[in-house]
C-alpha cells in the first residue's frame, strides 16, 4: 500500500499526460511559454482570481508574494506554528520576524482569538506588524473572513498559504482567492500535483500581479531590463503541461478524496474509540491533502507500531511545531508557548489518502490501528 499512490493516477491518465509531455518535447520550449500561460488562465478561472502567476514552487510563491508586499528587515509577520516550515521560512528569508499564533483545537488552523491577543501584545510592544499568513492545514481553509476582518482593522495584509487547500471552497469562494494573495504548491504529493516542483500565486490586484510576474524572472521588465532584484522562480513548461492534463480530472479527484474521507470517518467512529477524525466546518469543504486524525490518551505510539508491523504507511504532520524547531531557536520561543500546537504534534497521525484508495485498503488501515489501540490499552 502507498501513502499517496501516484502510480495509479499516472496509469489512469497516461495517454493524456504522455501526449502533453511529448508536445512540450517537440516544441523545445521548456521554461514558461504557452503551457504555463494556459495553466495560469485555467486556474485563475478555477479559483475565481483575476490573475495567476506560475512559479517554481509553493515556497517561491510565498517568497515572491512577501517581496511584492515589500516585507523586509524590522517587519513582523504573523503565522501558525503548525505548518510545513516553508510558511515561516519565507518570512525569515526576507529578514522579517515570524510571530507565531497558536491554533484552534478542532481544526488545527490559526485560532482567531489567539490572533487578536498576539496582535494586541505586539502592537503594545511597538512592533512593526505587516501581515498574516494563515494556512489551510491538511486541505481546509482557516477562518478567512474573520482573519481578513482583523487584518483590515490593523492595516495588515493577508497571504493565504493554500499549498494544501487548493480546490477547497470557503463560503462562496475558493481557496487562493480569499485574500490579497493566495499561494499554492504543485509538489507531486499535493492535491493537484506536478511531476516535479511547481507553484502559483493568485491575486485580484493588478499591481501585485505585475510585480510578482516581474520578480519571478530576475525583476525583468523586458529582456535584460531589470527594474528590481528578483529571483529565478519560473514554472517549467513540462510541469504546466502535465498539470493541464490533470486539471479536467481534478474535481472528480476531490470528490473521490471526500468519499474516502467519509469511509474513514465511519470506520473510525465504529471501531476506533479515542481516535478523532478531521473536524470540517459547515461553511467550507476539505480536500484532504492529508487525512489526519488525532489519537488521544497517549496511544499514538502503539497505533504506529501496529501499522508498521502490518506494512501500513503513515506520516506525522508535524512532529515538532515550528516555534520549537532548531532553525527558529533565535526567536526565543520555548515549550509551553503554543500549548495547542504542542498537544496536536503529540496526537496527529496521517493515514494513506489519495483519490484511488480502495475501501478494502482503508479497512486494512483501520484494522491495523484497531489492534494497535487494543495493545495500547494492555489487552
Ligand atoms: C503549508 C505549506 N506551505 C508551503 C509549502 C511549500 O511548497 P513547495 O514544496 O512547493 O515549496 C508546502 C508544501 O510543501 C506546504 O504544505
Amino acid at each position: 500500500m502507498n501513502f499517496i499512490d501516484l502510480k495509479r493516477q499516472y496509469k489512469a491518465y497516461k495517454s493524456e499526460i504522455d501526449q502533453a509531455v511529448a508536445q512540450v518535447l517537440e516544441s523545445c520550449q521548456f521554461v514558461l511559454g504557452e503551457p504555463v500561460q494556459r495553466l495560469e488562465e485555467a486556474l485563475a478561472e478555477f479559483t475565481g482570481s483575476r490573475y495567476a502567476i506560475g512559479v517554481g514552487s509553493g515556497t517561491d510563491a510565498l517568497i515572491l508574494s512577501l517581496m511584492a508586499l515589500d516585507v523586509g528587515p524590522g517587519d513582523e509577520v504573523l503565522t501558525t506554528p503548525f505548518t510545513f516550515i516553508a510558511t515561516a521560512e519565507a518570512i525569515a528569508l526576507l529578514g522579517a520576524r515570524p510571530v507565531f499564533v497558536d491554533i484552534d483545537q478542532a481544526t488545527m488552523n490559526m485560532d482567531t482569538e489567539a490572533l487578536k491577543a498576539v496582535i494586541a501584545e505586539r502592537e503594545k510592544a511597538g512592533a512593526r506588524l505587516r501581515g498574516i499568513i494563515p494556512v489551510g492545514l491538511y486541505g481546509q481553509c482557516a477562518d478567512m473572513d474573520e482573519i481578513n476582518r482583523i487584518a483590515g482593522e490593523h492595516g495588515l495584509f493577508v497571504v493565504e498559504d493554500a499549498c494544501q487547500s487548493f480546490g477547497a471552497s470557503y463560503k462562496n469562494g475558493m481557496s487562493c482567492a480569499l485574500s490579497e494573495i493566495g499561494v499554492t504548491s504543485f509538489f507531486p504529493a499535493k492535491p493537484l500535483g506536478a511531476y516535479g516542483d511547481g507553484g502559483m500565486a493568485f491575486t485580484d490586484d493588478e499591481s501585485l500581479a505585475k510585480r510578482i510576474r516581474c520578480l519571478r524572472v530576475h525583476g525583468e521588465r523586458a529582456r535584460y531590463d531589470h527594474v528590481e532584484i528578483g529571483l529565478n522562480a519560473r514554472l517549467d513548461a513540462l510541469q504546466a503541461a502535465i498539470l493541464l492534463a490533470k486539471v479536467p480530472h481534478f474535481p472528480d479527484e476531490i470528490r473521490a478524496r471526500q468519499k474516502a474521507a467519509e469511509t474513514y470517518r465511519q470506520l473510525i467512529e465504529q471501531k476506533l474509540p479515542g481516535v478523532v477524525p478531521p473536524v470540517v466546518r459547515d461553511d467550507r469543504t476539505h480536500v484532504y491533502a492529508q487525512y489526519t486524525v488525532r489519537v488521544r490518551n497517549g496511544a499514538r505510539d502503539a497505533v504506529i507500531r501496529s501499522m508498521q508491523e502490518k506494512g501500513i504507511p503513515y506520516a506525522i504532520h508535524y512532529p515538532v511545531p515550528l516555534h520549537l524547531q532548531p532553525a527558529f531557536g533565535y526567536l526565543g520561543y520555548g515549550p509551553g508557548d503554543m500549548p495547542v500546537a504542542e498537544q496536536a504534534s503529540r496526537e496527529v497521525l496521517s493515514l494513506p489518502m489519495h483519490p484511488f484508495i480502495t475501501e478494502s485498503e482503508q479497512a486494512k488501515v483501520v484494522r491495523a490501528m484497531e489492534s494497535g489501540l487494543r495493545q495500547g490499552m494492555g489487552h
